[in-house]
C-alpha cells in the first residue's frame, strides 16, 4: 500500500509581497493548516526587544528561540515595525535558525500537509514541497501596502520610513549566509506589482493544482 503524502505548498517572497494573504487563501482552498513562518522570528526578536536585549546577539537569540511559548505567537506587539527589523537580525543567527528548524519541518509533515510561507521553506525548511511559489512586488508597492497596513494614515513621511526600513530588512535577508531569501529553481514566480488578490490566487491555485497531479 502506498503511503499517503503530505500536501506541502511552500510559500516565499520579501516583506509584504503577499505571502500571508495568499497562504491563508490557499490553505482554506486546499483544507490544509497554515505557519506563518515569520511570526516565529518576530517573537524570538520581540522577546529580545521586551528584555532590553540586543537581537543582535547570538547566544541571547538562540536562548530566547528556544524558549518560545505559544502564547509568544499572539502578542499584538509581533506586527510592529520595530519588531520586523529585530527579527531579521535573530533571523541571521544560524543557532537561532536551527532551533526553529525542527518545528517548521514537522508542522509541514503532518498530514494531510499544510502551507508555510517564510523567507526559505522551498529552499531549506521543505525542499521537496509539492508546490513553490515565490510572489515579488517592487519595493514602492511593498512599502505602500506595509504602511497601510500598519494604520499609520500613510503620510508621505511615513511611508518614506517604512520603504527605507524594507530596502534594508531585504538586504539583510537576501545578503545573510544562512538561508538568504532566494527563487528556489523549481518556483513560480509571482509578480503582484499590478495584481490584486484575487489574481494572485487563482494563478497560484492553478500552479499547485498542476503540480498535484
Ligand atoms: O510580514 P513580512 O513579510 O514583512 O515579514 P515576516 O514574514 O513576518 O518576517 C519577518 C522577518 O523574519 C523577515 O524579514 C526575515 O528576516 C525573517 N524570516 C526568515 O528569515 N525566514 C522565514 N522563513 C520567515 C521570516
Amino acid at each position: 500500500m502506498v503511503e499517503p503524502r503530505p500536501l506541502v505548498i511552500a510559500v516565499d517572497g520579501p516583506a509584504a509581497s503577499g505571502k500571508g494573504t495568499l497562504a491563508r487563501r490557499l490553505a482554506e482552498y486546499f483544507g490544509l493548516r497554515h505557519l506563518d513562518t515569520g511570526s516565529l522570528y518576530r517573537a524570538v526578536g520581540l522577546k529580545l526587544l521586551k528584555n532590553n536585549n540586543d537581537p543582535a546577539n547570538g547566544s541571547l537569540a538562540e536562548a530566547a528561540a528556544r524558549d518560545l511559548q505559544e502564547n509568544d505567537l499572539t502578542d499584538p506587539s509581533l506586527r510592529e515595525d520595530t519588531t520586523a527589523k529585530a527579527a531579521s537580525f535573530v533571523a541571521a543567527q544560524p543557532r537561532v535558525r536551527a532551533v526553529l528548524l525542527a518545528y517548521q519541518r514537522a508542522f509541514a509533515q503532518q498530514l494531510p500537509g499544510a502551507v508555510l510561507d517564510g523567507r526559505d521553506i522551498g529552499t531549506v525548511v521543505c525542499p521537496d514541497a509539492t508546490a513553490k511559489i515565490y510572489l515579488d512586488a517592487s519595493v514602492e508597492v511593498r512599502a505602500a501596502r506595509r504602511a497601510k497596513e500598519l494604520q499609520v494614515g500613510a503620510t508621505e513621511s511615513i511611508e518614506s520610513r517604512v520603504l527605507s526600513d524594507m530596502i534594508e530588512r531585504d538586504a539583510r535577508d537576501s545578503q545573510r549566509d544562512v538561508a538568504p531569501l532566494k527563487i528556489a529553481d523549481d518556483a513560480c514566480v509571482i509578480d503582484t506589482t499590478g495584481l490584486g488578490p484575487d489574481g494572485v490566487f487563482e494563478r497560484a491555485q492553478a500552479f499547485v493544482s498542476s503540480r498535484r497531479n
